[in-house]
């Protein structure tokens, strides 16, 4: 009989290799490892030392880039160890045009670290491909966009800005924390690279920071290799464990999660202190269309902004089951107050242009019942 492609359902629950051939453990082991021992001069078992590849990170690699439908898989310390990696792969004098609603740490990594190594970004709205293109310059080599954006989710055409960046030859690079390849496979849309921060979804639980790059082209794979070997942000061990076990359940979590996040969303667009909820799953959400186009899902993120800001202390201070804190993706639900956690290293002006303002509250939402996270915000908004 034909073999049938797996589903994405079942290729999260059981990985690349997913089980330990020597022992059959349905648990793939943890290689805990630093260095490999050599059978003899000029052999190798195919592992020499950690930095350069382990087992356990190596099952994680290879099922990202399943999950991702790209070829070669890489795994970092943290999301911000990604999005460094994937910048040495540009030179001094070269030109980044990046989506101008994106997380601050990303933002303060370009101006604080890479500018001055001669790099040049400019930040625009790239929910808007014409937008994108006026920006383009002669020494233009990437787009790095964040599509949902981060807080305001603006939706880029990831097909449509593909088009037009292997025409200029241009490099496009997507984060996709937000949709996760459960939801967006950009590889598929013509995208060059897939950026994680593997810290939200793909662990799900809040527990470890982790990071991916996914690419399908071998050359492209070459160098990212090289970088990660020769900066050394590697994902440990445990680490890569913890990841493969979360990402066993991201298809169930994410489903329960973008349900939830329906329903509040419609909850919250109906409430009078809130003015304005910003959801891609919603009808009147501006990347609606789009997004159905290129994503299956809408995810379980929601920004919103309250009418009066004394509303903000009220909610961050009373909410009893939601967190207030930092991060999102996690089975747990959590507000984030952008202007002072999120994005507090973007400047005000640039802040308050693309809408992240003292009003705006951005929420993670969980696999909890939603009538208790509707209940945890209804009790803080009416105390
Ligand atoms: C969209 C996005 N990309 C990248 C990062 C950085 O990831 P990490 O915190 O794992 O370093 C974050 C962190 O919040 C994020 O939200």
């Amino acid at each position: 009989m034909k073999e049938k492609p797996k589903d994405f359902q079942t290729k999260v629950v059981h990985g690349f290799k997913g089980f330990d051939p020597c022992t059959g453990s349905v648990s793939f082991p943890i290689y805990q490892s630093a260095t490999f021992r050599h059978p003899a001069l000029n052999e190798t078992t195919g592992y020499d030392y950690s930095r350069l590849q382990n087992p356990t990170r190596e099952e994680l690699e290879n099922t990202m880039a399943s999950l991702e439908n790209g070829k070669w898989g890489f795994a970092f310390s943290s999301g911000m160890a990604a999005v460094t990696t994937v910048l040495q792969l540009f030179n001094p004098g070269d030109h980044i045009i990046v989506s101008d609603d994106l997380y601050g740490g990303t933002y303060r990594l370009f101006e604080e670290i890479y500018k001055k190594y001669g790099i040049q970004f400019s930040y625009v709205d790239t929910g808007s491909t014409k937008n994108i293109i006026e920006n383009i310059k002669t020494n233009t080599k990437a787009f790095f966009i964040e599509t949902p954006s981060n807080p305001m989710m603006k939706v880029c055409d990831i097909k449509a800005l593909c088009k037009v960046a292997k025409s200029e030859n241009i490099m496009t690079i997507i984060d996709n924390t937000f949709l996760t390849p459960y939801f967006q496979r950009p590889l598929e849309l013509g995208a060059d690279v897939v950026l994680h921060s593997g810290t939200k979804y793909l662990g799900g639980h809040n527990d470890t920071l982790a990071g991916f790059l996914v690419v399908n082209n071998d050359e492209l794979a070459e160098k990212i290799r090289l970088i990660q070997k020769s900066i050394g942000a590697v994902l440990a061990p445990f680490d890569s464990w913890l990841l493969l076990r979360g990402i066993k359940t991201l298809a169930v979590r994410l489903s329960k999660q973008q349900e939830n996040a329906l329903i509040l969303s419609n909850w919250l667009q109906s409430n009078k202190e809130i003015e304005r909820v910003y959801y891609i799953g919603l009808l009147d959400h501006e990347g609606y269309e789009i997004s159905k186009s290129q994503a299956t899902g809408f995810g379980a993120m929601i920004s919103f902004m309250v009418r009066n800001v004394s509303m903000i202390e009220r909610i961050l201070n009373n909410l009893k089951i939601i967190a207030f804190a930092e991060s999102l993706g996690g089975v747990e639900s959590l507000m984030t107050y952008p202007i002072i956690q999120t994005h507090s290293a973007i400047p005000e002006k640039m802040r308050e242009a693309i809408g992240v303002n003292e009003r705006l509250l951005r929420l993670s939402v969980g696999i909890e019942a939603v009538e208790d996270l509707i209940y945890d915000i209804e009790q803080a908004i009416n105390l």
